[in-house]
C-alpha cells in the first residue's frame, strides 16, 4: 500500500546553541554579514532551539514563539521574516509557511538564542520548501551543510557555526565571498562541559547583531583585530594538544578584550553587571586556589559561561551553587549539532 504525504508536511529542525572561544565581534560589511575576524566556537548539547515549519495556505508567514503568534502581514520588516524570505528565495519557492519555535533555555541573556534560533528557523524552512529532511537529499538539491551555514549566518553571524557538533570556525576571509564555515573537531576530540551562570535572564541591553557597528569607534578595536591571527593560532594549538590551561587562559583574556571594546565603543556597551565582576573575581581566587578548575568565557550579555573538562562539571556547578551568587545554573556539554526530522516538535519534548 501507498502511503500519500499529508498536504502540509511539517519539518522539525532541533539546532545547538554554541559557545564563541574567540568571539566574532564587528562586521566588514552588514550586507554580506562579513566578519571583521575569524571566530571558533564549541557547539553546546542541551542549550538548543526546537523549530518546526509547516507550509501553509496562507498568503503570508506566521512565527509562533513560545506560544506568541506574529505574522509577515503585520510585522513586515522583522528579521525573521526577513529570514524566511531569503530562503524561499534561496530554494526557489513561492510558498509560506507557519514557524513555530522554542527554547530550552532564557532567550537574549548572552546564550547565543540568536545563533540556535536562526540555524534552527534555516534548517526546518529549507526542509520545508524542499520538502526533505535528509541531509543528503538537501545537499542534492544544493544545499549542503556549509550552505547552510552560510543561510544561517544571514540571521544571526553565530549561527553559522551551530551548523556543525565539536569546535566550528567561521573564517572572514579576504572578501565577503570567501568566508568559510566548517568543523574544525568533531565532539568527540576533547570532551568540554560549559557550566552556564544565569546571573540575570532579563533581556540584555542591547542585542548583538545591533551592537557589533558600534566596536569601530572604540580605541581598543584596531588593536584587537590585529592581536587575533596570533591568539587564533593558540586557540588551535591548544585545541589540538587538548591543553585546557592553555585554552583556559585564552579564552578568558579574550572574553574580556571583547567586552573592553563594548564598553570603550559608540555607543557604550555595558553587558557586564556588577554581579559579572563580582563572579568573575570570585572564580580567579578559588582557581588559584585549585579549588575550581574552569575559565569563563562571556557572549554579548551578564552571564558566565565556566569552559571546564567534562569530568569536573559536577564539581564545578556545586562549587558555584555553593558559592552564595544569586544565580541558577545550567550544566551544557559540548555537543554533535543539529538535527532535521518529518513531524512536529512533541516529539522533542525534553
Ligand atoms: O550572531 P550575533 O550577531 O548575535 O553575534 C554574536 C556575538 C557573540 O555571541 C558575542 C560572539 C560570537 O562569536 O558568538
Amino acid at each position: 500500500m501507498q502511503l500519500t504525504q499529508p498536504k502540509f508536511q511539517s519539518f522539525t529542525a532541533v539546532a545547538p546553541s554554541n559557545i564563541a572561544l574567540l568571539k566574532y565581534w564587528g562586521k566588514r560589511d552588514a550586507k554580506t554579514q562579513w566578519p571583521a575576524n575569524d571566530s571558533i566556537s564549541m557547539t553546546l548539547s542541551k542549550c538548543k532551539t526546537i523549530t518546526t515549519a509547516t507550509p501553509s495556505s496562507a498568503n503570508f508567514d506566521t512565527f509562533i514563539f513560545d506560544g506568541q503568534s506574529i505574522t509577515s502581514e503585520t510585522h513586515p520588516d522583522h528579521k525573521i521574516f526577513r529570514h524566511i524570505d531569503r530562503v524561499r528565495k534561496a530554494c526557489g519557492s513561492s510558498g509560506y509557511i507557519t514557524a513555530s519555535s522554542k527554547n530550552t533555555f532564557p532567550s537574549d541573556c548572552g546564550i547565543a538564542s540568536s545563533a540556535s534560533g536562526f540555524a534552527a528557523l534555516t534548517l526546518a524552512s529549507v526542509a520545508a520548501f524542499l520538502k526533505t529532511p535528509k541531509w543528503d537529499e538537501l545537499s542534492t538539491q544544493g544545499f549542503n551543510r556549509e550552505r547552510l551555514a552560510h543561510l544561517a549566518r544571514m540571521g544571526s553571524g553565530s549561527a553559522a557555526r551551530s551548523l556543525w557538533g565539536g569546535f566550528v570556525k567561521w573564517s572572514a576571509g579576504a572578501s565577503a565571498t570567501e568566508q568559510q564555515i566548517e568543523q574544525i573537531w568533531p565532539a568527540e576530540h576533547w570532551e568540554l562541559a560549559d557550566v552556564i551562570v544565569v546571573l540575570s535572564s532579563e533581556p540584555k541591553s542591547m542585542k548583538s547583531s545591533d551592537a557589533h557597528h558600534a566596536a569601530w569607534a572604540s580605541p581598543l578595536y584596531t588593536p584587537r583585530l590585529a592581536a587575533l591571527p596570533e591568539r587564533l593560532s593558540r586557540i588551535n594549538r591548544a585545541l589540538a594538544e587538548q591543553s585546557f590551561e592553555s585554552l583556559g587562559l585564552e579564552i578568558e583574556q579574550e572574553a574580556l578584550d571583547m567586552h573592553a571594546v563594548c564598553m570603550t565603543g559608540s555607543p557604550q556597551i555595558q553587558y557586564l553587571t556588577k554581579a559579572s565582576l563580582d563572579f568573575l573575581v570570585w572564580l580567579r581566587t578559588e582557581r588559584r586556589f585549585g579549588r575550581l578548575p574552569a575559565w569563563a568565557t562571556i557572549d554579548a550579555g551578564p552571564n558566565i559561561h565556566l569552559i571546564c573538562l567534562k569530568q569536573d562539571c559536577d564539581t564545578v556547578a556545586k562549587a558555584v551553587q555553593r558559592s552564595g551568587f544569586d544565580c541558577s545554573v545550567i550544566v551544557d556539554q559540548i555537543g554533535r549539532g543539529p538535527s532535521i526530522a518529518e513531524g512536529s516538535g512533541e516529539l522533542w519534548n525534553d
